[in-house]
């Protein structure tokens, strides 16, 4: 019966690589964005490869189960969120709304919609009769779950089911510091601290402050994960965070080519700019549009949904700097304001063929907020960047700009129509950005296999071999013992005990010689 059911898959899928193909249930929180984007690049290779890929998402992003070209690939599972969806819509539009503002005004929301909100999430899955029913007969041979959301943990523990993380997010060193990352606050920069890897003293100071913070905050963030065990009474002997740090694999978007380096164990491995292709041709309004710029070519822009509810004089910052340059501009925007006229060279549309574009040989420079795929997307087709980091991993990403000098980076609290006109400028005319941006091309594109193959390739290798081989035992350790603590109170103990040891012979030999003395002394006057 076995066999007759791996030939029929095998026939019906006949792009299958490998014999039989295995279950597999994947996660990128709540199915939406750039996280999306990343877990279906790999769930398109599993399939190819003739496995069966079947994506939790949430009822609020629903739309990704009728989208064909998810829908030809996937199976879906859609779990319900605790409020009504037009709620966790408003959620993440009351972040947009706080773009241009500080991170002090972001974090508050950011907890809220990433914490706080996500954890309900995951307590209707956990209570959710029918989903649970439903993960308990599918037998997945592996989870795959996005870091931002660690609810797929409980449920792999609650059935059994191996499970691997991947993070949407850069910073390999930061983000799997429990599973033996080397995160040194000496010379690798704190995830969302927007600094490079070469430090001074204060910026050691100030890095190691946000690494504190960080850690911290991990702590802070993975709480309410534990009272879900504990309620659910799901491996309520291992801590979340025991659990997260001995995830079978860490699979992260980044490459050593354009990340700062750091050591990373065996069980990470770098799989960045999943999201990265070849540009397919644009349609035939966009192409004309592109032509029509002639030798000065185009700026691509897009600051992501953020800049639907921006203030006016930050659209206005932009559409006069625009104005002043020779290229012509396409710039994503939803809504355009009532009251603003376009200038005669920017060409707005409220969704960019992204990839396309970039590819497109009339591109000159891409200016967006700094998103970890649109990163390796440049790269892959190596168009200088101009980069706002609006918040996260955003500031990362303006640091390597800068360290690697393929682009510019413009703090958004600063921001004048004068920097934007000029960071476009200068990344354009000056070739030394263009150059060093096609060095690192080069250097990313030289690989034996695409990112999203090589993610794939490794979940197949840890469904058939396991991964305990290529875990350091680092998970395992207590505190205590990962810093050596024990081993230095041992030695202290040793020391002092010599140490008192050599005080007390030493008081007994200056005695024995002074008695010695004496003697001799009293011999001398007899
Ligand atoms: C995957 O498995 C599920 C459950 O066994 C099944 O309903 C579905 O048709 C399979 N999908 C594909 C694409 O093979
Ligand atoms: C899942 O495994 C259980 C026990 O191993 C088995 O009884 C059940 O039929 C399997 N379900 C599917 C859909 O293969
Ligand atoms: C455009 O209108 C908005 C309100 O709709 C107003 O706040 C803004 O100042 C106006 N901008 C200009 C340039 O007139
Ligand atoms: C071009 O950019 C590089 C790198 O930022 C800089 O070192 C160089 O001085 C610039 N050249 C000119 C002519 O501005
Ligand atoms: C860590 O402990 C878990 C649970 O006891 C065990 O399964 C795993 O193999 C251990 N890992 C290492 C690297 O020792």
């Amino acid at each position: 019966m076995m066999v007759f059911g791996c030939i029929t898959l095998l026939l019906a899928v006949s792009l299958a690589q490998v014999g039989c193909g295995h279950k597999i249930l994947m996660n990128a929180i709540l199915g939406e964005g750039s996280h999306f984007l990343c877990a279906a690049s790999i769930g398109e290779r599993l399939v190819e490869q003739g496995h069966n890929v079947t994506f939790l998402i949430s009822n609020a992003y629903a739309h990704r189960a009728s989208d064909p070209k998810y829908s030809q690939l996937f199976d879906f599972v859609v779990f319900r969120h605790p409020i009504p969806v037009e709620k966790v819509h408003e959620q993440f539009e009351a972040f947009n709304e706080r773009a241009f503002m500080p991170a002090s005004a972001q974090m508050w929301t950011l907890t809220e919609v990433m914490r706080d909100g996500r954890a309900d999430d995951c307590d209707a899955v956990l209570g959710d009769v029918e989903i649970m029913n439903h993960f308990r007969s599918a037998n997945y041979s592996a989870i795959i779950y996005d870091i931002g959301w660690l609810c797929p943990v409980i449920i792999a523990k609650q059935f059994n089911i191996p499970y691997i993380a991947l993070s949407a997010v850069s910073s390999p060193c930061a983000v799997t510091s429990s599973s033996g990352s080397d995160n040194s606050p000496a010379y690798v920069p704190a995830i969302f601290s927007g600094f490079s890897n070469k430090l001074n003293f204060k910026e050691r100071v100030q890095n190691s402050i946000v690494h504190i913070f960080i850690l911290l905050f991990g702590i802070y963030f993975r709480m309410p994960y534990d009272d879900l065990k504990g309620k659910y009474n799901i491996a309520s002997d291992t801590s979340m965070d025991q659990l997260f740090a001995r995830s079978g694999l860490f699979l992260i978007n980044t490459d050593f080519s354009v990340e700062f380096p750091c050591a990373i164990p065996p069980n990470v491995i770098p799989v960045g700019g999943l999201t990265t292709r070849p540009s397919n041709p644009l349609p035939d309004g966009l192409e004309h549009f592109m032509q029509s710029s002639g030798q000065d070519g185009v700026i691509v822009c897009t600051m992501g949904t953020y800049f639907t509810s921006v203030p006016i004089q930050v659209v206005n910052d932009f559409f006069n700097a625009f104005a002043r340059l020779p290229q012509k501009v396409i710039f994503q925007l939803r809504i355009i304001p009532s009251n603003i006229t376009l200038p005669p060279n920017v060409y707005t549309l409220p969704w960019l063929p992204q990839n396309d574009l970039l590819g497109h040989e009339k591109t000159r420079a891409f200016m967006y907020q700094g998103g970890n795929n649109g990163f390796y997307e440049a790269l892959y087709h190596a168009v200088p960047i101009v980069v706002v980091p609006i918040h996260g991993d955003q500031y990362d990403t303006g640091a390597k700009v800068s360290a690697h000098e393929i682009g510019i980076t413009i703090d958004k609290l600063t921001l004048t129509e004068k920097k934007i006109h000029d960071a476009l400028r200068d990344v354009i005319t000056n070739d030394s950005y263009k150059r060093n941006m096609e060095r690192l091309s080069a250097m990313f594109l030289d690989r034996p296999m695409t990112p999203s193959k090589k993610a794939a390739f490794w979940i197949d290798h840890f469904i058939k071999h396991g991964g305990a081989q290529y875990q350091i035992p680092f998970v395992n350790l207590s505190f205590v013992e990962r810093n050596l603590i024990d081993v230095l109170v041992f030695f202290i103990g040793c020391f002092a005990l010599v140490s008192i040891v050599l005080v007390f012979m030493g008081k007994f030999c200056l005695r024995f010689i002074r008695h010695l003395l004496r003697r001799i002394s009293k011999e001398k006057t007899e």
